[in-house]
């Protein structure tokens, strides 16, 4: 079955054509992320006007990716939420529009859970039940994956998310948008153990993650170690590596590399532990924080000898993109469900 997926529940429009859930045939991706940079965040007005400039192109390449007409679809499936109001419906109205015409089944896909399926994708063999961990710049959640589409919470951000606190760490430090890739490629260069920020791990067997006291704490640490002023220090600790004041404080490189340690210490004992707790084999790890090579080598150490395998995006599904929910859709269709023309965006969609 060819299912078409549309995604635009953020700052990418995604189309992409996905054979019975585990051939990807075509992904196509047009970011408006270069639009949004010098605000420091994702605007959503410019994210809209995006979307609806490229939408039918993006469809129409990744229709001419996968070497496939418009009459080949037999299912569009659309990412209807969680995301951006206005963002959301334009993927919406394509998809509504395109399963009129065509006279074919749509069905709303929850955009956190298709992160989950961008490590399914491409014939991996997922052993039920197994731990699902979404981590992006609008979530961190641990999910119990029981089935295709039986899903049980486990935790999530009760304040930040991993990407988030990127994202503001960077921009704290002058470093950029989005702060993730940045923040990872400072790292390179730094010793995580040269700071000691905090992690948060909310009491013995709690699976939910705050990242508000590790920024407030990084925060603190360039104000009380670097002048005192963060936002006149920012400028010299962004436009040069090593370029603070003093010459015996840890470089710019050295905070990247504590920060990101001190994040993804927790979310990797977390992950393990759920894992551990559920008698799980598997763990499947989306949303575009999943793009970080030190995260993924840690996740690689902890697993190593322990019968657990830990199962990545395959190549450019880490971030937003049309293929996962393209997968998705294909099993929810499979499992009898369909969505009407009453389909509209879910902003604050959870799952579950
Ligand atoms: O999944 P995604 O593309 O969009 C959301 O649904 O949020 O994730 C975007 C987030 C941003 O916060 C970005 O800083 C982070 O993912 N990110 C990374 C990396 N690449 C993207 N964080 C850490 N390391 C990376 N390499
Ligand atoms: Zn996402």
């Amino acid at each position: 079955m060819l299912v078409l997926g549309i995604e635009t529940s953020c700052d990418e429009t995604s189309a992409s054509v996905v054979r019975d859930g585990v051939n990807i045939l075509s992904n196509t991706i047009a970011s408006s992320l270069s639009l949004h940079k010098k605000y420091g965040g994702v605007v959503p007005e410019i994210a809209c006007r995006h979307h609806l400039e490229c939408i039918n192109y993006v469809i129409e390449e990744s229709l001419n990716d996968a070497d496939a007409k418009l009459s080949d679809i037999e299912l569009v499936a659309v990412t209807h939420g969680p995301g951006l109001t206005g963002a959301l419906l334009i993927g919406i109205s394509a998809a509504k529009s395109l399963s009129y015409a065509l006279n074919i089944p749509m069905v709303g896909v929850n955009h956190l859970y298709s992160h989950i399926y961008s490590a399914m994708i491409n014939g991996t063999n997922v052993e039920f039940p197994c731990i699902g961990l979404i981590v992006s710049g609008g979530h961190t959640t641990i999910i119990l994956v029981k089935d295709y589409n039986k899903i049980e919470m486990l935790g999530q951000t009760r304040d930040d998310a991993a990407g988030e606190a990127f994202d503001k760490a960077a921009k704290m430090l002058g470093l950029g948008y989005p702060g993730g890739p940045i923040i990872e490629e400072k790292a390179k260069a730094g010793n995580p153990e040269a700071i000691k920020f905090p992690r948060a791990y909310l009491g013995k067997g709690s699976f939910d993650f705050s990242f508000s006291g590790v920024k407030t704490a990084l925060l603190y640490y360039v104000r009380d170690n670097h002048g005192g002023d963060i936002l006149q220090h920012k400028k010299k600790i962004g436009s040069k590596d090593n370029l603070f004041v003093h010459q015996d404080v840890p470089s710019v490189s050295d905070i990247c590399a504590s920060f990101q340690k001190a994040i993804f210490d927790v979310i990797v004992d977390k992950t393990m532990n759920a894992c551990v707790k559920e008698r799980a084999t598997q763990i499947l790890i989306g949303g575009g924080v999943s793009n970080n090579k030190t995260l993924r080598s840690m996740f690689e150490a902890e697993a190593c000898g322990k019968n657990i395998k830990v199962l990545f995006p395959v190549d450019g599904t880490g971030t937003d993109n049309a293929a996962m929910v393209a997968a998705a859709g294909y099993r929810l269709f499979k499992d009898g469900v369909i969505s009407d023309y009453s389909l509209d965006s879910e902003p604050n969609l959870c799952l579950g």
